[in-house]
């Protein structure tokens, strides 16, 4: 796998595979690859012809207040892992590279309703730079189809929405969450936890298996489920952020009649903020 950090030198290697009619598969990254990253890059190699993965720890998205400066960066694994799945190509941009004039002057893509909401109510501002980065990407990479983890479901919805509003020219393609054994959505942040959150963490998505029994059984006081859940999330040690049951599209509240639903959770365990989502469809 050949490493590039300057936007020409990636250009030029991908104007050679648009001239070989080459279909070209994106996987953009924040690095500290796990076998939740690796899925996408695996599902990348199956249907396209090429495989671009990017790493890039984008201050954009993170907040005053966030874990920027201690985000792990694990380069030399990351590459070993890569290359072992099949992507053809890493770019690995600077700081420089990605924001030339600063990050002052950059020119954000705001995507609006969905960002303010949920994961965006909470941290104000993130949703603007993932969207700003991922725009930045796609025409850096041009990439025929590009692939993101329903484990960031709000994430993958923004996306989806700004390259329909923005005509982008391809396809953004969803993967299923990679979890653990014990259930827990395999995270970068994961490393962040103790040994007694790491056994506490899978109550997380064990508490929104519970909400979805329920929403299968036919319980539609969707207040009183989340409210129940954020309560038992509590009990086990959990500070909850929200337990939200949406409509599974637009991410706004869910009418009693919505046939597709998503329950989105956040919770911290100590310092660590934990997310996770779940489908139902009823
Ligand atoms: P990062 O957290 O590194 O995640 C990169 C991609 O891997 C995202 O699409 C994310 O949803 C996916 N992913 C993470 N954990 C996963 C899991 N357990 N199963 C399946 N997919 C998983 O998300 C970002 O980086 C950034 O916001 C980025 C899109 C790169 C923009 O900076």
């Amino acid at each position: 796998m050949q490493t590039v950090e300057s936007i020409k030198a990636l250009r030029e290697r991908r104007h050679e595979w648009r001239d070989e009619g080459k279909r070209v598969g994106f996987v953009p990254t924040m690095g500290n690859l796990h076998d939740g990253h690796l899925k996408l890059v695996k599902k990348a190699a199956e249907t396209c012809d090429v495989v671009i993965a990017s790493i890039f720890v984008n201050p954009l998205q993170f907040g005053q207040n966030e874990d920027l400066a201690t985000y792990p960066r694990t380069l030399a694994e990351d590459k070993k892992k890569l290359t072992a799945q099949g992507a053809d190509l890493l770019f690995l941009p600077t700081i420089e590279e990605m924001y030339p004039r600063g990050l002052e002057q950059q020119t954000f893509v705001e995507v609006p309703g969905i960002s303010s909401i949920i994961c965006g109510a909470s941290r104000p501002g993130h949703f603007r730079g993932v969207a700003t980065v991922v725009c930045k990407l796609f025409n850096m990479v041009q990439p025929d189809c590009a692939f993101f983890g329903q484990k960031d479901y709000q994430q993958l919805q923004v996306i989806r929405l700004m390259a329909q509003d923005l005509s982008m020219d391809l396809d953004i393609c969803g993967v299923a969450t990679q979890r653990a054994s014990d259930g827990l959505a395999l995270s970068s942040r994961n490393g962040y936890l103790n040994d007694e959150q790491r056994k506490l963490a899978p109550m997380l998505y064990k508490t929104m298996q519970d909400v979805a029994d329920k929403l299968h059984q036919g319980d539609t006081n969707l207040m009183q489920l989340s409210k129940s859940a954020v309560d038992k999330l509590s009990q086990y040690g959990f500070k909850p952020d929200y337990i939200e049951i949406r409509n599974g599209k637009t991410l706004q509240a869910a009418a009693s009649d919505d046939k597709h639903l998503v329950i989105l959770a956040a919770a911290y365990l100590g310092t660590t903020r934990l997310i996770d989502n779940l489908e139902v469809f009823r």
